[in-house]
């Protein structure tokens, strides 16, 4: 075998990666439902996930293992994963698989009721929580990016955002708009990668019309392609054309433009279109995966295609550019839009760029002091000074803070499931008794009667809806029960997103300004971690930098197999129970009226 050259590969790809022991062939999960390679469902779950991960219909790249969210992994390198692999099928069904950050450590005795696979990815002590650390222990090949579904093997593809971004827009709807519809309404955002690209059918799935700036023209034509979007141009002024014709006939209408968000932003406004709504999905959390002004690739893909750039100089335009962008942003919201962070951290990216240049931060990531210099003139020079609003809020709130939090407060989060099967039916199987368990619920009934219509299935069959307290775990029995009967014809594996009521801790999206100012606390997701792992989730994880980024969340996943068998039963009632649960215990402690009036309903034991 040809050894590989790891210092090479560090160069190229920031990280030892073992690129030769890269499979030939692509990677996807085999549904074949009798064949187990392993020596249980929950492992043989484990390893179906992993590869379905990987399956490119799903991954954004995954010949370097990169899930989606600009670098979230699903194992550290091709020797690790490979080692993944081996212990998964000779896992025991009274061991416990132990991985850190990607890489497999240790095979512990445990019992046939715990979890197969614990998962830790990416956590660091607080004081060494940085990017600029992280990066260093990546390329020493000692740690990997999980991001939040990656590392814990349920990213379910683009699918996985599209409920959570058509509920957001659809909340916007209600709460900006007095409407049930977004119909001639405009939408402007940024990003249409693995899972920014779900905004623009979120966006037409409510009847409005969609811009979403990106890059790439390769990532738009792959939308299109999906029938995630309608339109592709690189010209802006055919894209105010087409936005204005069809806002005026209130028919919906997405339309991907190639472009640049820093660019494209201020050029909307000097050309007086102003849109009702604006948002942004750009990989803004990692400076490095920004595609700054003037730039085709972001940083790794420079280095990858052979271009010699300076790491700072890079970082530098990349603050720049965002600055620009939330500059530009800010400015719409003056002019009348309703403007929202989609969780990308691009608002703390440019508080971060004010504090490097204001000398409340150091410069990162190779920045000189001419660069620092350079980037404290562009911010005076498109007069930019702070991100925040007078009572130290962000001048434009996050979604959950504007959107979600009353549904978190219900126990309500993005729950879904894959059918090991492969098989087409038992998803519809699924979706049905979905309808009939909850026919009063019009927006879920809508959800899945449109969904089921246009969203392709990408590797296993899947599907996500938010179900809330007691919702969750009623269903996940029922899905047990179908399984029993022969309806569904393989076990089925039932997660969720991190991003869910009890689960995480992130001060720049899902506790941003909690009621009682405990957005930084990760003690909750250390409880739904530990009691999701006592109570038998068949995997659990807990990750840090997810979503946002190093240093600014804490959360924790789980997942568990519905197998139709009665032993089974107790573990999804227990799991789906407590899992949710940490949500509207989190939700009362921090005082939501919403949280304790759900609690006193649903019998949610709170200590007095
Ligand atoms: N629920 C949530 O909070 C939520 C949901 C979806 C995405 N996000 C966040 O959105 C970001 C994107 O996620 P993803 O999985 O789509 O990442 P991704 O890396 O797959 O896609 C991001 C896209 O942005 C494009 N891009 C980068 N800089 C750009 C620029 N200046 N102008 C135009 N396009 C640019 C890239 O080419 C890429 O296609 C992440 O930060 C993620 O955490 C948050």
């Amino acid at each position: 075998m040809i050894l590989t050259d790891l210092k090479k590969e560090i160069d190229i790809f920031g990280r030892p990666m073992y690129m030769d022991l890269k499979p030939k062939k692509s990677l996807a999960a085999d549904e074949s439902a009798e064949l187990l390679h392993c020596k249980t469902w929950d492992a043989e779950a484990a390893m179906r996930m992993l590869l379905n991960n990987l399956n490119p219909k799903v991954a954004r790249n995954w010949e370097e293992l990169i899930v989606y969210g600009g670098s979230g992994r699903a194992a550290r390198n091709w020797k690790e994963y490979h080692k993944i692999i081996s212990a998964l099928k000779e896992l025991e069904a009274d061991e416990t698989l132990c991985i850190q950050s990607g890489k497999p450590v240790y095979i512990a005795p445990t019992h046939t009721e715990a979890p197969r696979v614990i998962i830790a990815n990416s956590n660091l002590v607080g004081n060494w929580a940085t990017q600029d650390y992280f990066d260093d222990l990546d390329k020493l090949g000692l740690m990997m990016y999980g991001q939040m579904t990656a590392g814990s093997w349920i990213y379910i593809g683009t699918q996985g955002i599209l409920q959570g971004t058509y509920e957001s827009f659809a909340a916007s709807g209600k709460m900006d708009f007095n409407s049930d519809s977004l119909a001639g309404k405009t939408i402007l955002t940024g990003g249409m990668g693995a899972m920014s690209g779900a905004q623009p059918m979120a966006g037409t799935l409510n009847d409005a019309v969609i811009i979403d700036v990106e890059i790439k023209e390769s990532e738009i034509a792959r939308k299109v392609e999906e029938n995630y979007c309608d339109r592709l141009t690189h010209d802006l002024d055919e894209a105010i054309k087409w936005a204005n014709e069809a806002k005026k006939k209130k028919e919906p209408l997405s339309i991907g433009l190639v472009g640049n968000a820093a660019d494209t932003h201020p050029e909307f406004i000097r050309k007086g279109f102003i849109p009702d709504i604006v948002t942004d999905q750009t990989s803004a959390h990692e400076v490095k995966k920004y595609v700054p002004s003037g730039y085709e690739k972001n940083y790794t893909e420079l280095l990858e295609s052979g271009v010699n750039i300076r790491e700072g100089e890079y970082v530098r335009e990349s603050f720049k550019s965002m600055a620009s962008h939330v500059k530009a942003m800010i400015d719409m919201q003056s002019k009348g839009s309703i403007v929202f962070d989609y969780g990308n951290a691009i608002r703390n990216q440019v508080e971060l760029a004010l504090d490097i240049v204001n000398g409340r931060a150091p410069a990162a990531n190779g920045m000189t002091t001419e660069d620092v210099a350079d980037l404290k003139q562009h911010l005076k020079k498109i007069s930019i000074t702070t991100v925040r609003n007078e009572k130290g809020g962000y001048v434009f709130p996050g979604f959950v803070l504007k959107y979600v939090r009353p549904l978190f407060c219900e126990g309500k989060g993005p729950f879904r499931w894959a059918t090991l099967s492969g098989n087409p039916k038992d998803l519809d199987a699924i979706d049905d008794a979905l309808i009939s368990t909850f026919p009063d619920d019009k927006p879920l009934v809508r959800w899945i009667d449109r969904v089921r219509k246009t969203v392709p299935i990408l590797g296993l069959p899947t599907r996500i809806c938010w179900l809330g307290y007691g919702e969750r775990a009623k269903f996940g029995l029922i899905i047990n029960d179908l399984i029993k009967d022969g309806t569904v014809t393989a076990p089925v594996v039932i997660g969720r997103d991190h991003l869910d009521c009890g689960s995480v801790a992130s001060p720049s999206r899902e506790t941003e300004g909690m009621l009682d100012g405990s957005d930084a606390i990760a003690d909750w997701p250390m409880i739904n971690f530990a009691l999701n792992a006592v109570n038998g989730a068949s995997w659990v994880s807990f990750h840090h930098g997810g979503g946002v980024g190093i240093g600014k969340s804490l959360h924790a996943g789980m997942v568990i197999v519905a197998d139709g068998t009665p032993e089974r039963e107790k573990r999804l009632k227990r799991v789906l129970t407590v899992d949710p649960g940490t949500g509207i215990a989190r939700h009362v402690d921090a005082g939501y009226d919403l949280a304790k009036k759900v609690a006193k309903d649903r019998k949610v034991k709170i200590p007095k």
